[in-house]
């Protein structure tokens, strides 16, 4: 047997997705591709336009004429790809506040959601991808061989977030950040189109009291099985 030709990693905001997909994609010589980032580009486009983030036809809008570019990374600053949007590189801005606080809702619109799933449906079925996302397994790859459901508290998750933005010497509020998390958990988990939740036969893995390592051994074995 050959490895899966689709990984898809599923979970909540900084349950380790990101850095462990990345990891097994460099380990296995895959493509790591993070959907999250195209979320965050579209409501950084509607902050920059000034457009009203529950305006949704106008954000809807902006996900249906945009093209995001994500590419191999260009400058070595702790970064795992470029995002270029008409030509700007948005890889940081993205990161920032006022974008963590606004996705959620530019997220659970249909249009949104229609048009970003769109594209990563086809860079998936191209294969020898790790797919990091909220509803890659249920909805964009749902005939990924192997998912994977990453999940840990909202403690936990909010003082990775805080080490995270410290460490890039940034400001930070844990007990915001905390607060910002649970807001934003509850409005991906109930929204209508493409809620987050493990897909049936997705292996959920609870992080709280694993490190990177051992999340990424284990996801290591299960894709060993296929072969
Ligand atoms: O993983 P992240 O924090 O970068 O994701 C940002 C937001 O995008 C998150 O609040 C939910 C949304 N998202 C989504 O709805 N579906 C995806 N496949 C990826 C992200």
């Amino acid at each position: 047997m050959s490895l899966p030709a689709c990984i898809a990693i599923d979970g909540p905001a900084a349950s380790g997705k990101s850095t462990i997909g990345n990891q097994i994609a460099e380990k296995i010589g895959y493509l790591y591709f993070d959907t999250g980032v195209m979320y965050r580009a579209i409501t950084w486009m509607a902050w920059q336009r000034d457009a009203s983030y529950d305006d949704e036809a106008v954000v809807t809008g902006l996900a249906e004429s945009v093209l995001i570019d994500v590419r191999p990374p260009s400058v070595e600053d702790g970064r795992d790809y470029d995002v270029l949007v008409e030509g700007k590189d948005i890889t940081w801005e993205i990161r920032q506040p006022e974008v963590d606080a606004n996705v959620s809702v530019v997220s659970a619109y249909r249009g949104v959601r229609a048009a970003l799933t769109a594209q990563q449906r086809r860079i998936g079925q191209r294969g020898q991808v790790v797919m990091v996302g909220r509803d890659i397994g249920t909805v964009v790859l749902p005939e990924a061989e192997l998912k994977i459901y990453l999940d840990a508290s909202p403690e936990v998750r909010a003082r990775r977030r805080y080490e995270e933005r410290l460490e890039r010497g940034e400001e930070a509020d844990l007990e915001m950040i905390l607060e910002n998390m649970r807001r934003r958990d509850k409005i991906d988990s109930t929204r209508e189109v493409a809620p987050l939740r493990a897909a049936e036969d997705a292996v959920v893995i609870d992080t709280d009291d694993l490190t990177i390592e051992e999340v990424v051994a284990e996801i290591e074995r299960l894709i060993r099985q296929f072969e």
